[in-house]
């Protein structure tokens, strides 16, 4: 009988040891270890033992069926694992790096002030790219001849309107959208206006025929300078941080009245003077000034009636001043090298 144990167990290990597969496996199974496999078998004979021999002989039946079961399922273990290896869903690998994309650096400043904006209660509005001679500069107060268009000369479409004349161009500022938005929603009103503009521009490091900008408008009832120094305060303040101070300087824009420019402590140097504002502690950073009556009767509103505030950042200046970025063409070269720093 031990000899037959013996002998079963060297058979069973030879054959295990040559599986290949679940298949051989099963066969395996089945020939020795099942109900009716051959170690039963030989185990069925242990009652017609004597009882001495049936003692010892049983011990040994009980270690070898031990033993040729955890063979058996170590075995079962690495063949599973072989199997998963070749088939697709190898969970041992290392995983695919999936490449994440980065949001360029005038989307990132763009955000930002969308979120100071929308938390003062402003609505986010949009305007076409392509615009109307109208739009983009008559109704703002500058009509054909006037001096201040040779500043913005910008990219006509060759297409005539009805009365034969070049209508359409590239819009060179978001402030035509401020008509627009009067148009459509009347008064009052506060818009946050951010979108690419552009220009008939020789490109150099400072300057580019595509760029960003962002225009506020409000509109109520006695809006003041007052109210619009306090309001930028506010605003350079949630930008450049609680200390920033505003300085405004008289500036010529056709459609506001007072216009001004406003400029903001260098956050580079907290205004001690530094390469960046040229020594002088101040950022130029917004034009802004009262909505002139003109602009807000071709909005459809009455001045008499209304007031309003506006305002225009540059939003690639913002960025390069931001993130010391010192070619703007580099926001639309569609390079990683840079853009992948963001
Ligand atoms: N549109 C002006 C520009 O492109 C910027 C600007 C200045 C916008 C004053 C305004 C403003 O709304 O009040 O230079």
């Amino acid at each position: 009988m031990k000899n037959k144990l013996n002998k079963l167990r060297a058979e069973f290990l030879e054959q295990l040891a040559q599986a290949k597969n679940s298949e051989h496996l099963r066969e395996l199974e089945l020939k020795f270890l099942s109900r009716k496999g051959q170690l039963s078998e030989l185990m069925g004979g242990l009652k017609d033992l004597s009882a001495d021999l049936k003692k010892e002989a049983g011990e040994l039946a009980n270690n070898v069926k031990q033993e040729l079961q955890e063979k058996f399922l170590e075995m079962s273990q690495t063949l599973n694992l072989r199997v998963s290896k070749n088939s697709e869903t190898d969970v041992t690998l290392p995983g695919n790096k999936l490449a994440q994309g980065h949001l360029n650096p005038i989307t990132l400043v763009q955000s930002e002030l969308e979120d100071i904006f929308l938390s003062l209660g402003f609505m986010i509005l949009d305007g076409p790219e392509l615009e109307s001679d109208y739009y983009n500069f008559t109704a703002l107060n500058v009509p054909p001849t006037h001096p201040a268009r040779d500043m913005q000369d910008t990219f006509y479409v060759d297409y005539k309107n009805k009365d034969g004349q070049y209508d359409l161009l590239m819009r060179t500022q978001t402030s035509p959208v401020q008509i627009r938005a009067m148009q459509k929603y009347g008064a009052p009103l506060k818009a946050l206006i951010p979108g690419r503009c552009f220009r008939n521009e020789a490109t150099d490091a400072r300057h580019e025929h595509t760029f960003y900008q962002v225009e506020g408008l409000l509109v109520g009832k006695d809006i003041s300078f007052s109210n619009l120094k306090s309001f930028l305060e506010i605003v350079g303040q949630r930008l450049f941080g609680p200390n920033t101070k505003l300085r405004m300087r008289p500036k010529f824009f056709p459609f506001v009245e007072p216009g001004n420019n406003g400029e903001y402590t260098c956050f580079l140097c907290q205004g001690k003077g530094c390469r960046v504002c040229k020594n002088t502690g101040w950022l130029e950073i917004v034009g802004a000034g009262l909505v002139h009556p003109d602009v807000l009767r071709a909005g459809g509103i009455d001045p008499e009636v209304y007031s309003g505030l506006a305002f225009g950042f540059g939003l690639n200046r913002l960025a390069m001043l931001k993130y010391n970025i010192n070619d703007v063409r580099l926001f639309n070269s569609g390079d990683l090298k840079f853009l992948e720093q963001f």
